[in-house]
């Protein structure tokens, strides 16, 4: 869909990818643009957003236009019912993470919360049932409502560490990129969460975690769900399980922080030696 998104930008203007790599370069599209996902995750489908491999330096780069968001999007869950079980569980775990990273962002919006909390809800309660069952076509209708809910969230608001520490898993490693937020997923969540105690606390009740007598405590439940959820998920929670060696951090760490337009995004500053504390735990 990035790709698409970008063939019709670009069919009929002198601008080459080069040159719009970036916040707000385009100047136009003028082809009609009609997504279809076919898996519930990315959310490109409603999003302002291009994500593409730079095959000279390995980097991900990010094309963000207004123009780049489709005049029409067809969501049918029934295109998903094929999906494998671990394809389906990355893209999951990458349109949860829109919805977590949109409602703990440091530019949160209430209107982006009310979409966020919702997909937190669909996603968590429906992802192990359609990991287990694809053919369970209830699961994989609320986990695309929820992925749409997350795309909405990319907008106005975006994602913050989790998606720039996985960046370097993505260009390095060639790790799938909802694999490398599912392995970050909960070490970020924990560098986080007493930053925006709150907010931590709310994402674990709309997953279903038990009120604590705190908002940290709670927070703290919720975190554990989400270390439940990626093991019912079959995703490996460690660096390590997935061959990246730990002699790679600090290079990880160096080229996350060139991410400063998801970092800046982030509840608590991440610098460099936070990054390759994140990565370590994560290992
Ligand atoms: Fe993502």
């Amino acid at each position: 869909m990035d790709v698409a998104k970008l063939v019709a930008a670009l069919l009929e203007t002198d601008q080459q990818i080069i040159d719009v790599v970036g916040s707000g370069l385009l100047k136009e599209r003028s082809t009609y643009l009609i997504c279809i996902p076919t898996t519930s995750g990315t959310g490109s489908e409603v999003s302002p957003n291009a994500i593409l491999i730079n095959e000279n330096d390995g980097s991900k780069q990010g094309i963000i236009s207004s123009f780049l968001v489709p005049d029409s999007a067809y969501v049918d869950p029934a295109l998903t019912l094929s999906l494998p079980a671990s394809v389906t569980a990355y893209t999951g775990i990458d349109a949860l993470t829109h919805c977590i990273e949109a409602y703990t962002n440091r530019f949160a919006h209430p209107m982006a919360d009310i979409l966020a909390l919702e997909g937190i809800r669909l996603i968590s309660h429906n992802l192990k049932t359609a990991v287990n069952n694809g053919q369970d076509l209830e699961a994989r209708t609320n986990l695309a409502l929820g992925s749409v809910y997350g795309g909405m969230c990319l907008g106005p608001v975006n994602t913050a560490a989790i998606h720039a520490l996985a960046y370097p898993l993505g260009s390095d490693f060639k790790i799938a990129h909802g694999l490398s937020n599912a392995l970050l997923l909960p070490y970020v969540m924990e560098f986080n969460f007493s930053a925006a105690e709150k907010r931590y606390a709310d994402i674990a009740i709309a997953m279903g975690a038990e009120k604590g007598v705190s908002d940290y405590e709670t927070a703290l439940n919720g975190i554990s769900l989400i270390k439940e959820l990626l093991k019912e998920c079959n995703l490996p929670s460690r660096l390590s399980a997935i061959g990246v060696p730990l002699d790679a951090v600090n290079g990880m760490a160096r080229s996350a922080m060139n991410v400063q337009r998801l970092l800046k995004n982030n509840v608590r500053e991440v610098n460099l030696e936070n990054a390759r504390t994140i990565y370590t735990t994560a290992y």
